[in-house]
C-alpha cells in the first residue's frame, strides 16, 4: 500500500505540552517584537526567550490583534502574541552569534503569524534568507496560520543573518527566531562543502498524541506526530539508547515506530514536489521496541523509486541507529519503501524520519575582503545606515550607496560606494584601500580631515573620486593627479587640496575643480600667471631665503645639461612651438625618446638671467599635475635653457579664446 505523506498531514496544535528542564546551552531563543528587555521562560515548553534588541537594528514592535490573542486563543503559545515588522527598508536583517563560531553546524527556525497585527486584514507575503540565499517565500493561509520553517547550516562566518525582503506584497515581519547548535558530525552531506538544508519534515512515527517538542532533544527539534491507517503503533516505556550516533532522536521519539498492519506488506511514503531538480536528503531513525525470539529475524532493505538505499538493516532492541543517503534523491517523486528482507519473518519497523531538502541559490556571498573593509569602513564611521546582511546579496538588495558588480561564478565585488553626506568625521579610512575593485567614490560632504592618504593609490580600478566638502588638507597624491591628467580618473577635490606645503594655508577658499583641464594645458600660458603670483608672494617676503641654496636644490634634483646637449635634443632649436617672457620654446626629444619642451633664455630677453633663476626655483618648489613637470637645465656659458616635460593639444589660451577649439568641460 502507497502512502502519501501530503495527503495525511496530521493537524498539529501550536500547543508544546513538554516542559524543557535541559540546559539551553547556545541557544538563542528570541521572541520577536515582545518588550525592550523583556525576558521570560515560556511555561509550555521552558525555553527562556529574549527580547529581540540586540540582534536587530530595525524595524518596530507589534502585539497580534486580540482576536488571535491570549485569551480568545487559548493555546497560542507565547512567542507568537507579538512579532516585529519592517516597514522601513527592503531588507532587513537579524544577526545571530552562534557559540560554536565559524564552522559550527546549527539548525535556525522562524516563525511568523500574521494574526492581523496591523489591522489590515491582508495577509503579506515576502522573502525571507539566510545570508544570500532565499530560504523561504512566506505565505499563509490565514490569519492564524503559524508558518514555522526551520534550515540547517554551516556558519560560514562568525555569524549568521536572517533577512527579511520585502517583495512589494506586504510588509514583512517575523515572530519568533531560534538558533540551535548542533553536532558538527551530523546531517552530512556528500558534498564537501556542507549545503544548507531545509527541514521538509519531521515526523515521529507511531505516535498520535499532540506535537512533540522533548526536553530530551537537545537540539530542540519539533517532531511532528505520524501514523498511517494501514500501520499499526508500537510503544515501549523502557528507555531507548540513543547514544549511538549523534543524531540522538529524543526518547519518546525512538519509543513508537510504525509496522505494516499486513506483515507482509512493506512500509511505505511517498512525497512529490513541483521542482523535478530538488534534491533531498533523509536521515531514517530504527530502534527495535520487543526483544525478538530466536527464531524470528527483522530484516529490512530500504528502497527509493526502486533503486536499493540501504540493505539487511537489523535494528537492535532499544538501541537507536540513524540510517541517511550518502548522494541526494534528486527529482520531483520521491517513492520510499521499507521492504523485509528474505531471512526476515517480521515485519519491518520505522521510528523517525526527517526529510530535508537542499537549499538551492546560486547567489554568493560577496568577496569577503570587500566584506571586511565595508564592515571596517561601517564601524569606524558609525555609519548610520540599515546596513546589514551581505553588502552585495541578494542580488538587487544590496547595501544602501553601495553597487556591486555580480559575475556567475565569483564572489559579487563592491565597485560603487557613496557615502556623501554621511556624517564622516576623521581621517579617510585605511580599509576603504582594501576595496580593491572599486571604480567610484564619492565621499563628498562629509566632515573627514587630515590628508588625502596614500593608499587610494592602491585603487588602481578608481574612476571617480568625489572629496569635495570635507576639511582635506595637504598634498594629492601623485598617481591620482597623475591618472586624473591622463583622463582616467575624475577627481573632484577642494582647490585647498591643490597646493604645496608653504603656499597652502593662506589660499583663497575658493573651491575650484581640477581635472580635465590639467590634460591640456599648455606650459607656457600657465607659467606666466602662477610666476607673477609667486613673484608678489616673494616681494612680500622679506627677502631672507638664500636663493644659493635653492639653486643648490636645483642641482641636487634635476639634470644638468651642456648646451650642445641641449641644441643636440631640440635638432639645433629647429621646431618653435611657442614664445613666452624670456624666449622662445623648442620642441626637444631625450635619448630616451621622451619629448620635452626647451625654453631658452633669449639673449634679448629683458627680464634676464635672475627672471630666468626665479622660474627654476618656482618649479623645483611647486609641484602640481597642472604644471609640466621640471626635466633639467642648462647653464652653460650663459647660455641658458630651462627643460620641460612636453604637453601635447596646443595652449590653453586658444582653448580659452578661440571658439572653434570644443570647449572645456
Ligand atoms: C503588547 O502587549 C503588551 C501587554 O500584553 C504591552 O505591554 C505592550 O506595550 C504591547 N506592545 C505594543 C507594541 O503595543
Ligand atoms: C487557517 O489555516 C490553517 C492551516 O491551513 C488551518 O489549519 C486553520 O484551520 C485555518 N484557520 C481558519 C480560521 O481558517
Ligand atoms: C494518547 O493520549 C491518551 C490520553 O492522554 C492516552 O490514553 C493514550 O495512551 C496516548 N496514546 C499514545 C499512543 O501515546
Ligand atoms: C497482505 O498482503 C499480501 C500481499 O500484498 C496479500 O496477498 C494479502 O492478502 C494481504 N493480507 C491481508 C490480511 O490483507
Ligand atoms: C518460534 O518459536 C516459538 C517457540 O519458541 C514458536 O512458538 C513459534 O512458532 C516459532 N515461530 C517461527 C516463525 O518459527
Ligand atoms: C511512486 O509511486 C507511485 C504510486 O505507486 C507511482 O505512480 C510512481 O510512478 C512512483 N514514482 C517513482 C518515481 O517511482
Ligand atoms: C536486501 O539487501 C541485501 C543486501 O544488500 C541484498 O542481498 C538482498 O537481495 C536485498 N533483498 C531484497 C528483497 O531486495
Ligand atoms: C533584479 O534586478 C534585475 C536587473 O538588475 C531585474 O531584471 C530583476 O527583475 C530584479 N529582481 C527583483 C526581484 O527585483
Ligand atoms: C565586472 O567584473 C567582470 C569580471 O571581473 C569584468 O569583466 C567587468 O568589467 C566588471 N564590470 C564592471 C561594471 O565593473
Ligand atoms: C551620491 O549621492 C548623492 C546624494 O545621495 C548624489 O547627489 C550624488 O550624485 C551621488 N554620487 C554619485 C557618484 O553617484
Ligand atoms: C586589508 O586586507 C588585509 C588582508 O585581508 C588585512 O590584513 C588588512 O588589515 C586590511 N587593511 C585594513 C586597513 O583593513
Ligand atoms: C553637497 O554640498 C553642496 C554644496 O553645499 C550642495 O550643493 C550639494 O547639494 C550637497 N550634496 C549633497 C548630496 O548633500
Amino acid at each position: 500500500m502507497v502512502f502519501f505523506i501530503h495527503l495525511f498531514l496530521l493537524c498539529v496544535t501550536a500547543r508544546f505540552i513538554h516542559v524543557h528542564a535541559q540546559i539551553q546551552t547556545g541557544y538563542i531563543s528570541i521572541d520577536c517584537g515582545s518588550q525592550e528587555n523583556f525576558n521570560y521562560v515560556d511555561l509550555d515548553t521552558g525555553i527562556s526567550y529574549t527580547s529581540d534588541g540586540s540582534f536587530v537594528n530595525t524595524g518596530i514592535n507589534k502585539n497580534i490583534s486580540s482576536e488571535y490573542a491570549y485569551p480568545n486563543n487559548l493555546y497560542l503559545p507565547q512567542p507568537l502574541s507579538d512579532l516585529r515588522s519592517f516597514p522601513q527598508g527592503d531588507k532587513n536583517c537579524y544577526t545571530l552569534r552562534p557559540n560554536g563560531g565559524k564552522s559550527s553546524l546549527n539548525l535556525i527556525r522562524a516563525t511568523f503569524m500574521y494574526g492581523n497585527y496591523d489591522g489590515e486584514n491582508k495577509l503579506p507575503e515576502f522573502d525571507l534568507y539566510l545570508g544570500v540565499h532565499l530560504w523561504l517565500s512566506v505565505k499563509f493561509k490565514n490569519s492564524s496560520d503559524v508558518v514555522t520553517t526551520e534550515i540547517i547550516s554551516v556558519a560560514l562566518e562568525d555569524t549568521f543573518s536572517v533577512c527579511l525582503v520585502n517583495v512589494g506584497l506586504g510588509v514583512p515581519f517575523i515572530s519568533g527566531l531560534e538558533l540551535r547548535p548542533l553536532d558538527g558530525s551530523i546531517y552530512k552531506t556528500d558534498t564537501k562543502k556542507f549545503v544548507p538544508l531545509v527541514l521538509f519534515e519531521r515526523f515521529d512515527i507511531g505516535y498520535t498524541n499532540g506535537s512533540g517538542r522533548y526536553s530530551s532533544d537537545v537540539y530542540d527539534r519539533i517532531w511532528s506526530p505520524y501514523n498511517s491507517p494501514s500501520w499499526d503503533s508500537l510503544r515501549t516505556s523502557i528507555d531507548i539508547d540513543t547514544s549511538g550516533d549523534g543524531y540522538r532522536a529524543p526518547n519518546e521519539v525512538m519509543q513508537t515506530g510504525s509496522t505494516p498492519k499486513n506483515g507482509t506488506e512493506s512500509l511505505e511514503f511517498s512525497w512529490s514536489v513541483s521542482d523535478p531538480k530538488a534534491r533531498f536528503y533523509i536521515y531514517l531513525y530504527f530502534a527495535d521496541l520487543v526483544v525478538l525470539r530466536r527464531n524470528q529475524t527483522r530484516e529490512f532493505n530500504v528502497s527509493w523509486n526502486e533503486f536499493q538505499l540501504f540493505g539487511s538493516v537489523r535494528p537492535r532492541a532499544y538501541y537507536a541507529s540513524t540510517f541517511y543517503n550518502l548522494r541526494p534523491l534528486v527529482g520531483n517523486e520521491h517513492n520510499i519503501s521499507i521492504k523485509k528482507s528474505g531471512s526476515a519473518n517480521v515485519p519491518p519497523i520505522l521510528n523517525a524520519i526527517e526529510i530535508y531538502r537542499v537549499l538551492e541559490s546560486s547567489e554568493l556571498a560577496t568577496f569577503s575582503r570587500d566584506v571586511d573593509a565595508v564592515e571596517n569602513i561601517r564601524t569606524t564611521y558609525k555609519i548610520n545606515r540599515n546596513w546589514v546582511g551581505d553588502p552585495c546579496g541578494p542580488k538587487n538588495y544590496s547595501w544602501e550607496g553601495i553597487i556591486c558588480n555580480y559575475t556567475n561564478s565569483n564572489p559579487p565585488r563592491i565597485i560603487f560606494m557613496n557615502l556623501s553626506a554621511s556624517d564622516l568625521t576623521g581621517q579617510i579610512a585605511a580599509s576603504i584601500a582594501n576595496l580593491s575593485s572599486l571604480e567610484t567614490l564619492d565621499l563628498s560632504n562629509n566632515s573627514l580631515t587630515g590628508p588625502i592618504p596614500d593608499f587610494l593609490e592602491k585603487l588602481s580600478l578608481l574612476k571617480l573620486l568625489d572629496l569635495r566638502g570635507n576639511q582635506l588638507s595637504g598634498y594629492i597624491p601623485k598617481s591620482l593627479l597623475e591618472r586624473s591628467r591622463t583622463g582616467l580618473l575624475k577627481l573632484s577635490v577642494d582647490s585647498r587640496n591643490l597646493c604645496d606645503s608653504g603656499s597652502c594655508k593662506n589660499k583663497s577658499k575658493k573651491k575650484i575643480l581640477i581635472p580635465i583641464i590639467a590634460s591640456l594645458l599648455s606650459l607656457l600660458v600657465v607659467l606666466l600667471p602662477l610666476i607673477i603670483f609667486w613673484r608678489i608672494k616673494r616681494k612680500q617676503k622679506s627677502s631672507k631665503e638664500s636663493s644659493n641654496e635653492e639653486v643648490r636644490s636645483i642641482e641636487s634634483n634635476n639634470k644638468q645639461f651642456t648646451y650642445a646637449e641641449v641644441a643636440n635634443m631640440t635638432n639645433n632649436f629647429q621646431t618653435a612651438i611657442g614664445k613666452g617672457g624670456f624666449g622662445s620654446v623648442y620642441l626637444g626629444t631625450l635619448k630616451n625618446g621622451k619629448q620635452v619642451a626647451v625654453k631658452l633664455l633669449s639673449e634679448s630677453s629683458s627680464q634676464g638671467y635672475n627672471e630666468f633663476q626665479n622660474e627654476a626655483e618656482l618649479l623645483m618648489r611647486v609641484h602640481h599635475r597642472n604644471l609640466a613637470s621640471f626635466v633639467g637645465y642648462s647653464h652653460d656659458n650663459n647660455r641658458m635653457a630651462l627643460v620641460y616635460e612636453y604637453m601635447a593639444n596646443g595652449n590653453l589660451k586658444s582653448y580659452i579664446s578661440d571658439r572653434n577649439i570644443h570647449p572645456l568641460s
